[in-house]
């Protein structure tokens, strides 16, 4: 990252109402619209031009590239369910625009809270060991939850919600001002995800009736150029999560995303979130679809909403800190004890501290009994378990070596 002090015939004045405006870096500016830049009171077409295209000629950005010299570095964070991270093509995406919509109660601000704890979490065990950005527009951000979440990780909650750098929003205006703030969060608080929950909602608020669409547009387009800037620029991962109207054609309804065409082009990601097709009404159970992304096929899965965030299950494992020390009956360890089983057949559901999910997770490494557990690496585990520690893995290991 270079800093605009370096930009060739640029002064003080013109760096002071770059920042203010949100273009704090040569690569920020570089990657502005001549335009926007121009529109900066006190700037002039001319000055813009002139930084812009300095900038540029620095950046190498006025030559071409072969494509065996592109840089492809994008980094993964877990969004809580593997299942979610799998049709993500391996987690939630760094340096793009990913935009989840669907009706109410359908987990987006769940996603949002669970992502805003997992880009802490470290390298190794799906994270990015960085802050967050979160611009609430709905004021549904819950202190309570980030606290649950982080436990369900194994990180310090308050540590967590130190590093969550909040903004209640209460109107677009405001919305698009805090935006071009977060690119100095990115800079200087080492933040690597932007939420925005939700894009649309003041806007749609706002800006009522179709006199009114183009200016509403316009606002908006300026909104996902600043992110998108911002993404590329800082490497950095946005949410943006957005409301569905529904659509009536004839017998039959959809839902569609709002925003039109600026979002759905602007998103590099689209994914959809639905509730419906569950048996029961107040079932967590919730399914993702992937509408639209340039490397990803059209696939869909499940997850759950848990009182901890987004996962495969619908009960989430918290580490436990004071676990009661015999949490199953009496007869069944006699039971078990007694029967002497061969450890290569025991099941992993039997062992204290693993639950279906857990269990589910490990047979997906190959490890499917009690015995298998028993020979592997913890660090190995619980770098490819998200919210898994290696100390969890150890204690396992330590109920399971009781059953056999
Ligand atoms: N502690 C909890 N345990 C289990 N489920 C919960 C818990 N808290 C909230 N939920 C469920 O999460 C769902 C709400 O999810 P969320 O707030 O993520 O939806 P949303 O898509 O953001 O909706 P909206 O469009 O209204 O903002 C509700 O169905 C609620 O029952
Ligand atoms: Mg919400």
């Amino acid at each position: 990252m270079s800093d605009l002090s370096q930009i060739k015939g640029i002064n003080a004045r013109q760096i002071k109402l770059l920042q203010e405006n949100g273009i704090s870096t040569a690569e920020a500016l570089a990657m502005s619209n001549g335009e926007s830049v121009s529109s900066i009171d006190g700037l002039g077409e001319k000055t813009a031009k002139k930084l812009i295209w300095n900038a540029r000629n620095a950046l190498g950005m006025t030559d071409f590239v072969t494509a065996s010299d592109i840089d492809e570095n994008v980094e993964f964070m877990t969004t809580g369910s593997s299942e979610l991270n799998r049709i993500l093509g391996g987690g939630f995406q760094t340096g793009k625009l990913t935009e989840v919509y669907g009706p109410f109660k359908s987990g987006k601000t769940n996603l949002a809270h669970t992502l805003s704890v997992t880009v802490q979490l470290p390298k190794k065990r799906g994270g990015l060991e960085s802050a967050v950005v979160y611009i609430d527009t709905e004021n549904t951000f819950s202190k309570e939850k980030i606290k649950r979440i982080a436990k369900r990780f194994g990180l310090n909650p308050s540590e967590v919600l130190s590093k969550i750098y909040h903004a209640r929003i209460y109107s677009s205006d405001h919305q698009a001002q805090m935006i071009m703030k977060a690119e100095t969060m990115c800079k200087t608080r080492n933040v690597r995800l932007i939420v925005v929950d939700s894009l649309m909602s003041l806007m749609r608020a706002e800006y009522v009736g179709i006199g009114v669409l183009a200016k509403r547009q316009s606002v908006l387009n300026n909104m996902l150029h600043a992110l998108s800037r911002i993404a590329e620029t800082y490497n950095c991962a946005v949410l943006l999560t957005n409301q569905v109207t529904v659509k009536m054609m004839g017998m039959f309804s959809s839902e569609d995303a709002i925003g039109g065409n600026i979002l759905a082009h602007a998103a590099h990601f689209r994914v959809m979130f639905k509730t419906k097709g569950f048996s029961s009404n107040n079932s967590l159970k919730r399914r993702a679809i992937i509408v639209d992304a340039p490397d990803l096929p059209p696939e869909e899965c499940e997850f759950f909403i848990t009182s901890a965030g987004i996962a495969d299950t619908d009960k989430v494992e918290m580490p436990s800190v004071d676990a009661p020390v015999l949490d199953f009956e009496v007869e069944t360890l006699y039971e078990e004890s007694s029967k002497q089983e061969d450890s290569s057949r025991v099941s992993l559901t039997n062992v204290k501290g693993i639950g279906k999910g857990t269990a589910n997770n490990l047979s997906s490494l190959g490890i499917k009994s009690v015995d298998d557990l028993l020979t592997a690496d913890p660090e190995d585990i619980a770098s490819q378990i998200s919210g898994l520690s290696p100390k969890k893995v150890l204690e396992m290991q330590e109920s399971a070596k009781t059953l056999v």
